[in-house]
């Protein structure tokens, strides 16, 4: 059953595909990338895009397939960009949200990750994770991607752009990963 253990990553983006590595080869899940252009839906709920996701990607390659889909929610902007995340760093970028939130003193703001995952194209598993953290006052650091300059974990001072040791340790893709790596060794040994 080893072959088993091997799934696949539906997702253009590598950095993703770092983070979910660092953390999968820990617990024995060896994980590819599938560099298929993933179509995407516009809705407000991440776990129906992501499933929406998995199932296309499974189409695609007829392999266990994850598909992730991942947001900020800002809680002085009723969680926006949300869902709408990807749309909103295309446009307005991270200097964008900064002057959005020029002059708000109430910085709070959560990453959020759903992971899909598929085996046959219709069971689709879903797991969530999420991490607090705030708007920093300012774009700090290199690391990362997206929206990593001017998040600011909760109990730290740097952004994930600076201390990406941090990110891989409490990220919401981390947790996400940690609930179906948990979810998925049960199983198999179960089967
Ligand atoms: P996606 O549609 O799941 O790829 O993610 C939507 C957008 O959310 C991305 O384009 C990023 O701007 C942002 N995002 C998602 N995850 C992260 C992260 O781990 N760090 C920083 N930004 C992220």
């Amino acid at each position: 059953m080893a072959s088993k253990k091997e799934i696949w990553f539906a997702t253009s983006n590598a950095h993703k595909v770092m983070e979910a590595q660092a953390y999968l080869k820990t617990v024995n899940i060896v994980i590819h990338q599938a560099k298929i252009d993933v179509k995407e839906i516009q809705s407000p709920f991440l776990e129906e895009i992501a499933t929406f996701k998995a199932k296309y990607a499974f189409e695609r390659t007829k392999k266990p397939i994850i598909a992730e889909d991942a947001g900020l929610f800002i809680e002085a902007l009723n969680g926006f960009p949300g869902p709408y995340s990807s749309y909103v760093y295309k446009t307005l970028g991270c200097e964008g949200i900064l002057k959005l939130l020029t002059g708000i003193e109430e910085r709070k703001a959560f990453f959020k990750a759903v992971i899909a995952y598929t085996e046959d194209g219709d069971d689709v598993k879903i797991f969530v994770g999420k991490v607090d953290g705030k708007i920093s006052r300012k774009i700090r650091g290199t690391m990362g991607f997206g929206f990593d300059p001017i998040f600011i974990p909760h109990g730290f001072s740097k952004t994930f752009a600076q201390d990406s040791v941090t990110k891989d340790a409490i990220s919401h893709r981390r947790r996400a990963f940690e609930a179906f790596a948990t979810w998925f060794h049960d199983q198999m040994g179960h089967v």
